[in-house]
């Protein structure tokens, strides 16, 4: 292993210019150092992978543990041996995990998912009456991006929307990556302590939505959730079901405002556009975690049982491989959908048929109804988050007219 000193950081900062590139010099790492050792945030060194083909190999490797899925290496307060909580999907391995995923993957189907469109089209067109109504100017974020994947999520498993002010806050504090140990741990109990009770109310009135259907299925089929299972997998669906969503509607936007010549393929081939943006944007932006339970070949390279990995998915997104002129958008594509955004392998995106619609829906329908939008501010004013799992724009003001 090479000296902790001369380790390289796990790449962080965006190059200057384009706010759409990934950080560091991913293609210089692909041709030189596909697979090489960086030091985390969190403290530990990692393999660094950056191949698309490698990426996929990692993912689709079971004998990859996912304990410290929830990118704990990019959090410098993370307890890297934190136990696994019972329920948290995205850290659990084999039997365990499947045991989960299996209650929720139904719920997600393409079939149940298009039964929801229509929903969705409503949603997306009265956010658009509310927005309009108003003088010409609008945050594309709070509007129009944040509430519809918060409402598509709080209406699928039966959470109130009223209680947003709640959760939104506590899951916008596990998503960063500079919070205290003790502001994690204090979002975590809020919003635990709150499904806790949002479950009791189910246990004893049961509705049409999915929390419910956890429950009950459980109970029928012999092999019932615990409380704290259903509370960690409810808090998982809920903070992911929101979080990624939301920041591809305002970024996917920006793009969509700076690239005005594609935006007529949004209008007339939707589907493969939005998976377009999906590569190009590859939001979950410091990759995501494994820990190699065994001695394995990535590449070149001899990975160790107990040595970490990070698959670097904005790297494969953009691997010329793959990816003929990676680093531009373009939406005519072959095989548009071979991206691996949402990662891939046994822990591949549950809610990805959902995410697709939710953006297909907003982004047409958006520049359907606004085809004159544009940025109220200058470009270079605008914030990006650059401290969360999750990357986007913190504010995106419009105007129209
Ligand atoms: C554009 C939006 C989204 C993106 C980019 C995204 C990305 C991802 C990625 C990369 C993973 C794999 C993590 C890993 O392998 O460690 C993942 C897993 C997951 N996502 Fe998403 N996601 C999105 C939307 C959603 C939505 C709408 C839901 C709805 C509930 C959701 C729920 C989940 C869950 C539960 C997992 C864990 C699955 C498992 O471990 O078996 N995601 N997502």
């Amino acid at each position: 292993m090479t000296a902790a000193s001369e380790t390289p950081a796990l790449p962080a900062a965006r190059p200057a210019g384009c706010p759409f590139d990934p950080p560091g010099n991913y293609a210089t790492l692909r041709e030189t150092a596909p697979t090489s050792h960086v030091r985390c945030p969190a403290g530990m060194d990692a393999w660094l992978v950056t191949r698309y083909r490698d990426v996929r190999a990692v993912l689709a490797d079971r004998t990859m543990s996912s304990r410290g899925a929830s990118s704990v290496h990019v959090n410098p307060n993370a307890d890297l041996d934190e136990e696994v909580s019972p329920g948290s999907i995205i850290q659990l391995d084999g039997a365990d995990h499947s045991r989960i995923r299996k209650r929720v993957i139904a719920e997600f189907t393409v079939r149940r998912v298009e039964a929801m469109r229509g929903y969705v089209r409503e949603l997306v067109e009265s956010h658009l009456d509310a927005m309009l109504a108003r003088p010409g100017e609008a945050d594309l974020v709070r509007d129009f991006a944040l509430p519809i994947p918060s409402l598509v999520i709080c209406e699928l498993l039966g959470v109130p929307y009223a209680d947003r002010s709640r959760f939104q806050r506590q899951s916008g504090m596990l998503v960063s990556t500079d919070t205290t140990r003790e502001e994690r741990q204090q979002a975590y109990d809020e919003l635990s302590g709150f499904l806790a009770g949002l479950f009791t109310d189910k246990q004893r009135n049961p509705r049409d939505d999915l929390f419910s259907r956890l429950i009950y299925r459980g109970v029928s089929s012999g092999d019932p959730l615990t409380m704290e299972e259903l509370v960690v997998l409810g808090l998982s669906l809920l903070v992911a079901g929101h979080e990624t969503t939301a920041n591809m509607i305002a970024l996917g936007t920006l793009v969509l405002l700076e690239h005005p010549d594609q935006r007529d393929v949004v209008l007339s081939a939707p589907e493969r556009a939005v998976e377009e943006l999906l590569r190009y944007l590859s939001v979950v932006q410091f990759g995501v975690l494994r820990y190699a339970t065994a001695d394995v070949r990535v590449g070149t390279r001899s990975v160790k049982a107990g040595e970490w990995l990070v698959a670097a998915l904005n790297s494969a997104n953009r691997d010329e491989e793959l990816f003929p002129g990676g680093g531009k958008l373009d939406f005519h594509r072959e095989s548009p959908r071979t991206h691996v955004a949402f990662g891939f392998g046994a822990h591949q995106c549950i809610g990805q048929q959902l995410a697709r619609v939710e953006l297909q829906e907003a982004l047409t329908r958006l520049f359907r109804r606004v085809p004159d939008l544009r940025l109220a501010v200058p470009r270079e004013s605008l914030a990006y988050k650059h401290n969360t799992l999750v990357y986007g724009v913190r504010e995106l003001p419009v105007a129209w007219g």
